[in-house]
């Protein structure tokens, strides 16, 4: 296929994506409304920021076609989405629906099925993020995370992780006398695995790690990845608070919407532990929400998702200084970008 109708196909997809969640959420919250009707209202988006928003949008398509373009994976990760899955698990979202309503409405946050033990779990993390069936704790869950997470960011998941790539691949540069299948990178909540499998696509020999706190999610992590020829996914189930890993292991440390999710102290603790499992001169990529300090402009979506998502942190890491506490734990040149909805910090452990 020639670039321009590769591009225009990638362009399209995406459009056709953005164009289905964008009827998903409109008709969830017409029934909502209908049937289980909040007591919080969400607040109404000015035209000017859905104008930014679109113009986001765009920008981080073009991004992502460059990224490709100039080799930083493969053309074919932009079309790296499971119909497969989505024929799936789409019905399955919409049965959960009216019970997510219910939790919403009723506020009850800490609802899971009887087989779910919550034993052990920090007490900030046994809860119903987003309203999820049974948190981040079931099977059930871990299959439809993708699409609902795909469905929020109208299409766009991949796309904003996809950024963490280009710097984790540049950030590795300094360690090019390691044979490249030496080279370890961890990523740190990695969910169901999408981080990972396109951190694959950019460093095809690398030895890539994972670590989360749902043994579901790594479940699915492993589905997913033991699908690449020659893939043995090194995944561990514990808390990003005490990483099970040597000091200075790792080239590289990744993490993608993971502190949102934190208490503050509990950011601290993680990039703390970041900091002593990475190697002096490797990297640490976080990626994101968007804050206030970057884009005061998206305030209202901010206030929104916090108000509408069972979100619990999310108001205090609005304002959280995050790269106050990677100075903290010592890391140094952190560089930030922003892409759509997210935002990046690239920080590197002093030599
Ligand atoms: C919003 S999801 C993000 C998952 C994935 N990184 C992605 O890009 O979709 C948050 C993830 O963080 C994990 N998590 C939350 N708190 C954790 C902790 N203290 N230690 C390890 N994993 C944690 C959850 O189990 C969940 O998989």
């Amino acid at each position: 296929m020639s670039d321009t109708i590769t591009k225009f196909t990638y362009q399209s997809f995406q459009q056709g994506k953005s164009l289905f969640a964008l009827a998903h959420k409109t008709l969830s919250n017409r029934l909502m409304d209908i049937v289980s009707p909040l007591e919080t209202k969400s607040k109404p988006i000015p035209n000017e920021v859905l104008l930014e928003l679109q113009e986001r949008l765009n920008h981080l398509s073009e991004v992502d076609w460059e990224d490709a373009q100039r080799g930083i994976y493969p053309k074919e990760v932009l079309f790296d989405n499971s119909w497969e899955d989505f024929f799936r698990y789409y019905p399955a979202i919409l049965i959960d629906m009216p019970q997510m309503w219910e939790r919403a409405k009723n506020k009850k946050y800490q609802e899971f099925a009887p087989e779910v033990d919550i034993k052990g779990y920090p007490n900030y993390y046994a809860q119903n993020f987003h309203h999820q069936a049974d948190g981040y704790l079931s099977d059930a869950s871990a299959n439809l995370y993708d699409l609902q997470v795909e469905i929020l960011f109208g299409g766009s998941a991949d796309p904003m992780r996809r950024r963490v790539l280009a710097p984790l691949k540049n950030s590795l540069e300094v360690f090019s006398d390691v044979l490249p299948k030496q080279i370890r990178v961890l990523d740190v909540a990695c969910g169901t695995g999408r981080t990972l499998k396109s951190i694959r696509s950019t460093l095809p020999e690398a030895s890539l790690f994972g670590v989360d706190l749902s043994p579901a999610y790594l479940r699915k992590t492993n589905e997913v990845l033991s699908q690449i020829p020659g893939e043995l996914p090194q995944l561990l189930q514990a808390n990003a608070e005490e990483l099970p890993y040597l000091d200075n292991y790792f080239h590289a440390v990744t993490s993608v919407f993971l502190f949102h999710e934190l208490p503050a102290p509990v950011r601290q603790s993680v990039i703390e532990e970041s900091f002593r499992v990475t190697k002096p001169g490797g990297t640490f990529i976080i990626c994101d929400s968007i804050q206030m300090s970057d884009s005061p402009q998206m305030q209202v979506i901010m206030e929104n998702f916090s108000e509408t998502f069972h979100e619990p942190y999310y108001r205090n890491y609005m304002t959280d200084d995050l790269m106050e506490r990677l100075h903290k734990a010592g890391f140094e040149s952190v560089d930030t970008q922003v892409h759509l909805m997210s935002k990046y910090l690239i920080a590197r452990k002093p030599v």
